[in-house]
């Protein structure tokens, strides 16, 4: 029992992972489909959304900015836009909880509004950085003020009719930077471009299409015209493949697993984990590919196998960005050495993923060497029960309770409470899949 460290995961070593599931929605097209939706003209009616604390930060957000959005059942949103110049000023401060996504994206959407907002998050929220999104607005005439840091709380003044498209080269392949230019670039005077050194999600040039906006995409870069108005259009929300990863990685680890993994989102800005564990020789099928509302969709099917240690091809970075935690532990349990750099960005996500992925896996017996973009990991048969942080974030706490399948003694994961800000339900669904894992507090 430590209550400063929350919720704790107690996992028994070994066991496998076997059966049909459906993780729950992917948490950056559930972000998008509020954003989008709240602004446009009609109701959109979402259907499979993520209900987990990032993204109901940003619903709570935009009930908070005067939009009515009601939730028939669970995992339906319907959204009553109030159009391009509709939103409210906020009474209070919007409370964005762990959600860098709805840091990044909502200004967006609020820089061309009549209304003044204070943006705040946790902790964890309050270190990262917002220079990447406040530079480019303000060189669009957006009035974005962050702490002497550039981290936020971020106050923004509206400026309706002040802002003028840029063409931007951004020096990180960012959806967050990315999308909030695109957002911005609506309530701009001329076309507002945006370029990047890899390509990263593009969910949002892809639901602003669904709501009738013109998107111009070439290699690299995307494109809106100012002064468009978005249709409110039915969304359907798949499964988050980055949710998926950890029972992807789980099956692949764990000898005698075989998982189905059901609608969930390949889109190849985001599948970079299929073509990675591909590469380690994981036994991995996608059966039924289909298209959902613009975006790719498959059931997956992996198995456990013997994995091997690989080079990480830098092009695959971007479209795996997130499920390096889950590839570190599947990395630790595979045969030889698995590399990876040009991944500085990992050390600015909900926590310092490289440095919290190395100490834990350390603990564990891998020999695991962080470099600054990246880390080297030699695997082994087996990995040795520990107590491991995951320092508040999500996807580190996942990843651990998965590395208990290959352990020789028990894992103990703290501070776990995160873990609803994008997949609640992991500890049953992981139990019933044949995790031996339990929450205390
Ligand atoms: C996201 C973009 C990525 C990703 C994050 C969600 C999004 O961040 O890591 O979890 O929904 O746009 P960056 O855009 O900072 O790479």
């Amino acid at each position: 029992m430590s209550d400063s460290k929350g919720l704790t995961y107690r996992v028994e070593p070994g066991g496998s992972l076997h059966g049909e599931l459906r993780v729950p929605g992917d948490k950056s097209i559930s972000h998008r489909s509020v954003i989008l939706g709240a602004v446009a003209d009609g109701t959109t009616e979402v259907d499979g959304f993520l209900q987990g604390h990032d993204t109901l930060a940003t619903a709570n957000a935009f009930r908070a900015l005067g939009v009515r959005i009601d939730q028939p059942s669970p995992g339906r949103l319907r959204i009553h836009g109030v159009g391009m110049d509709g939103l409210r000023p906020p009474a209070g401060d919007l409370d964005l909880g762990n959600s860098g996504t709805a840091m990044r994206l909502i200004p967006g959407a609020l820089v061309g509004q009549a209304l003044t907002a204070r943006l705040v998050g946790d902790a964890s929220l309050s270190r990262r950085p917002m220079r990447r999104i406040t530079e480019p607005l303000a060189r669009m005439g957006a009035v974005v003020r962050a702490t002497e840091n550039g981290t936020p709380p971020l106050v923004i003044e509206g400026r309706p009719g002040g802002l003028t498209a840029i063409e931007y080269d951004s020096p990180v392949a960012s959806a967050q930077v990315k999308s909030c230019l695109l957002l911005a670039g609506l309530w701009a005077r001329g076309t507002t471009v945006v370029r990047e050194p890899g390509l990263s999600r593009d969910h949002t040039e892809r639901m602003l299409r669904a709501f009738g906006a013109e998107v111009e995409v070439a290699s690299g870069s995307a494109a809106v015209r100012g002064g468009q108005r978005l249709r409110a259009t039915p969304i359907g929300v798949p499964a988050d493949i980055s949710s998926a990863a950890f029972f992807m990685v789980g099956a692949a680890i764990a000898p005698g697993s075989r998982v189905r993994l059901r609608d969930v989102g390949i889109n190849p800005t985001r599948a970079g984990v299929i073509a990675v564990l591909d590469a380690m020789g994981a036994r991995l099928r996608l059966i039924d590919q289909r298209l959902v509302g613009g975006e790719p969709v498959a059931d997956i099917e992996i198995e456990g196998s013997e994995l091997r240690g690989i080079d990480i091809p830098p092009e695959l970075v971007p479209s795996a960005i997130d499920e390096f935690p889950a590839l570190f532990v599947a990395a630790a349990c595979a045969r030889g050495e698995t590399r990876l750099s040009g991944a500085a960005e990992l050390r600015v996500k909900e926590s310092d993923r490289i440095a919290a992925m190395a100490d834990g896996l350390q603990r564990m017996g891998v020999d695991a060497t962080p470099t600054t973009d990246g880390m080297v990991i030699v695997g082994r048969t087996a990995l040795h029960g520990a107590t491991v942080d995951s320092l508040g974030d999500h996807r580190i706490a996942m990843a651990f309770a998965m590395a208990a399948l290959r352990a020789d003694g028990p894992v103990r994961v703290e501070d776990c409470d995160n873990v609803a800000t994008s997949f609640p339900g992991f500890v049953e669904l992981a139990r019933g899949a044949g995790l031996g894992i339990e929450a205390e507090r």
